[in-house]
């Protein structure tokens, strides 16, 4: 039995026919229930072998130019997808190009430039697609900071790790759903980690002016992701949007999150690095947000991570909802507060 949801208010069965009618049980937070889960549990192993073909899909990948993003990415665009990655600096969009196509001739990806801690460049990225493509697919929300010792703020004055990993992702996709509408088969995917178990929303404080904690902030932002999927997913079944909202986690996977936050020289730089040969590799760590952007049975409003090891790595499976994001009072607050703050109103 994989680790399903144990919400706060425990998990109140209903049904949800999913696009190849499929039937499943999910929780009102759009996790699977336990009864269900047998049915609708990804496979352990799954792996890219697994991917449907991405023939004609077309999928954004917020920072694509290393780590899981780039895995992301690169699989996508094997898998046929016509990939777009949107990173802040082109050489690194470069670089990253050059090494899909160095593995996969053929592939179709290109680079946008996108800062996420500017509400600027996300408006003018969201409007050039808007005006360039048919529709968007997939949207995987993957790029973030983590606690970068110093407390930094944003073009627009907010704390730096809420506004990239959080609101620059709310506005974004925001700026999106008319994109996402137009596809038969469109999902957001965010990536959230184990650090929002950690996490609490401190709406006294939210933009750390008071206090700063470089890792309850990044806590803090990926507990607010984890609210926002899940809200996400309500609205778009509210709406009738048609878009699946899925959250996902790589456990703890080698990739560049730490030596350009807190830094390898820092305590948990350390720490990690003693560690480091037991964690996934940015491919490993890439499956659960693969999963929920391409297998057909994913369910929206879900939640998927490894399930070893506390989470950290491991086979793929239901990642454990902290009860904190079950708190939906919390999600519609937030939800508000993140349209004033971005000035970014949902359709
Ligand atoms: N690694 C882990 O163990 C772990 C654990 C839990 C969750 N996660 C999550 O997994 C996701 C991927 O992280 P990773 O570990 O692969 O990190 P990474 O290797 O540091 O990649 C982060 C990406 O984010 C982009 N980025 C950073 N700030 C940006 C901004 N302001 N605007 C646009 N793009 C920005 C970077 O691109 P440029 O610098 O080129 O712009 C880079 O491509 C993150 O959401 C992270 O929180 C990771």
């Amino acid at each position: 039995m994989w680790n399903t949801t144990t919400s706060a208010t425990g998990p109140v069965g209903r049904l949800v026919k999913l696009a190849r009618g499929l039937t499943v049980g999910v929780t009102l937070l759009g996790a699977v229930s336990i009864e269900a889960a047998d049915t609708a549990a990804p496979k352990p192993q799954w792996s890219t072998r697994d991917m449907p073909s991405q023939d004609g899909r077309i999928i954004l990948v917020t920072g694509g130019t290393s780590g899981m993003g780039y895995e992301d990415a690169l699989a996508l665009a094997r898998a046929g997808a016509e990939v777009i990655i949107a990173a802040r600096n082109p050489e690194r969009g470069a670089e990253a190009i050059a090494r899909i196509r160095q593995a996969v001739p053929d592939a179709r990806v290109q680079f946008e430039s996108v800062d996420l801690a500017n509400l600027s460049s996300v408006r003018e990225l969201a409007q050039k697609l808007n005006q360039r493509l048919p529709r968007l697919d997939v949207l995987i929300n993957n790029a973030a900071i983590m606690a970068p010792p110093e407390r930094g703020t944003s073009a627009d004055g907010f704390e730096m790790q809420l506004a990239t990993n959080y609101l620059g992702h709310f506005a974004l996709t925001g700026l999106l759903v008319p994109l996402l509408r137009q596809s038969q088969d469109a999902r957001v995917v965010s990536l959230s980690s184990i650090a929002a178990g950690r996490g609490a929303m401190n709406f006294d404080d939210l933009q750390s002016e008071q206090a700063y904690q470089p890792y309850a902030a990044y806590a803090q932002s990926k507990l607010a992701i984890l609210h926002w999927a899940f809200a996400l997913q309500r609205r778009s079944e509210a709406e009738g949007w048609g878009i699946r909202s899925i959250a996902a986690h790589p456990g703890v996977a080698v990739t560049e999150l730490i030596a350009r936050g807190p830094g390898l020289n820092s305590e948990f730089g350390q720490r990690w690095a003693e560690d480091r040969d037991k964690y996934h590799s940015a491919a490993q760590g890439a499956l659960p947000t693969l999963y929920a952007a391409t297998a057909r049975e994913a369910v929206g409003g879900a939640y998927y991570g490894p399930v070893g090891d506390e989470e950290k790595r491991g086979p793929l499976g239901f990642a454990k909802v902290p009860a904190a994001a079950t708190r939906t009072a919390d999600a519609d607050r937030l939800w508000t507060l993140s349209e004033r703050l971005t000035g970014v109103s949902y359709p």
